[in-house]
């Protein structure tokens, strides 16, 4: 067991002594844990090959899953990736500071733990006060996954790292509730063409408003696909209670479900619903209901930033069954959908 520090951190203006104490400890070989406008990521210097491993340790991740460099400024991704195509200078200047991880060579002095043995490298540049006046501050680059314990859903509060990490890591950096609430699009520019491993706050059409139409290859997460990206054969985001996504007419799903919940929950068992606001009132006040509201179907940005955190919250309700509604699939519900998709371990029931 470590000591774990835990500060308390302002989002918007971060107190100097919090940012020393992370660089200093950053630097010394230290594991700090900080928030980044998408989810709080456990953060070490890629030249301390130790601590790297020690990520692994303390996420229980497995060792062939690789890690996102972070960078405070893009002009230091010559000193991580070998080769940096005409694309990713667009796309950095695009989307940097931003919720967009891109796949490039990855340089040879990179230790070979952070890309997990890889000949590739993830990299981006979070959007986040606090993330970015401590990576400045330690002056290297920083690998970092989300800060939770490996399977579980990634931490988009404090508290979350707190219940995950506290005794295993040097310093927590708790700045409150993160942005976007969901991880980065990770995008592969090592593939022929572009290629979405994992769905995010930018977009398809983002992307493809910068590098042209058609150009990007969507996320594909069926349950037979090779993973792309090594994080995505592993069952993910997972809450202790198994969770089953439903997709179809939302009026369907919703007769649909409210028969199985009165079955369920008259016989005793505790029940968490996940769905959107305009769905509340389809289901009434039953003992052993628990509602969790993903926002106005109309806006997938809410969902995002509460799906995590509601995921959580149901493993502390303790129910036996989970069933998500699943959201409209534009925009940032994409990603909405697939983290959802995930949670389920690919258990999905159309509604027709
Ligand atoms: O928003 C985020 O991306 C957060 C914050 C902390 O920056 N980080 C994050 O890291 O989500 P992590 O480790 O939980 O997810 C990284 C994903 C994994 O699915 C991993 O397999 C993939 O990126 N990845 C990393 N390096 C890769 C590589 N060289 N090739 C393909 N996929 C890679
Ligand atoms: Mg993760």
């Amino acid at each position: 067991m470590i000591m774990t520090e835990i500060l308390k951190v302002n989002p918007t203006a971060p107190e100097e002594e919090a940012l020393n104490r992370g660089a200093a400890i950053l630097r010394q070989g230290g594991l700090v844990a900080f928030p980044t406008e998408t989810v709080y990521g456990l953060g070490a210097s890629v030249y301390h090959q130790e601590s790297v491993k020690r990520i692994f340790i303390a996420k229980g991740r497995p060792g062939d899953n690789p890690l996102i460099v972070h960078l405070y400024q893009w002009e230091q991704i010559a000193e991580i990736a070998a080769e940096i195509p005409e694309r990713a200078v667009l796309l950095a200047r695009h989307f940097w500071p931003g919720p967009l991880t891109l796949i490039l060579p990855k340089k040879d002095s990179l230790p070979s733990e952070v890309s997990a043995g890889l000949p590739t490298v993830a990299i981006r540049v979070p959007a986040h006060p606090v993330a970015l006046e401590l990576l400045r501050r330690t002056q290297l680059p920083v690998a970092a996954p989300s800060a939770n314990l490996s399977g579980r859903p990634s931490p988009t509060r404090g508290s979350h790292v707190v219940a995950d990490l506290k005794g295993k890591i040097e310093l927590i950096l708790d700045a409150g509730p993160t942005g976007m609430g969901l991880e980065s699009t990770v995008l592969d520019l090592t593939s022929v063409r572009p290629r979405i491993l994992r769905p995010g706050g930018v977009t398809l059409e983002m992307l493809e408003a910068v590098l042209g139409a058609g150009e990007v290859e969507a996320p594909q997460f069926t349950k037979c696909d090779r993973p792309l990206a090594p994080g995505m054969k592993y069952r993910h985001y997972a809450p202790q209670a198994p969770l089953r996504l439903y997709t179809g007419d939302r009026d369907k799903i919703n007769r649909y479900l409210l028969k199985i919940i009165l079955r369920e929950t008259g016989a005793g068992k505790k029940i968490g619903l996940l769905a959107f606001e305009e769905d509340r009132k389809d289901f009434p006040d039953l003992p052993g209901l628990s509602f969790f509201s993903l926002g106005e179907r109309a806006n997938p940005a809410e969902a995002a930033e509460r799906l995590f955190n509601l995921l959580r919250l149901c493993d502390e309700v303790g129910v036996a069954a989970i069933y998500a509604v699943a959201p409209p699939r534009v925009g940032v519900g994409e990603a909405v959908f697939n983290r959802l998709w995930k949670a389920s371990g690919g258990n999905v029931e159309e509604i027709k």
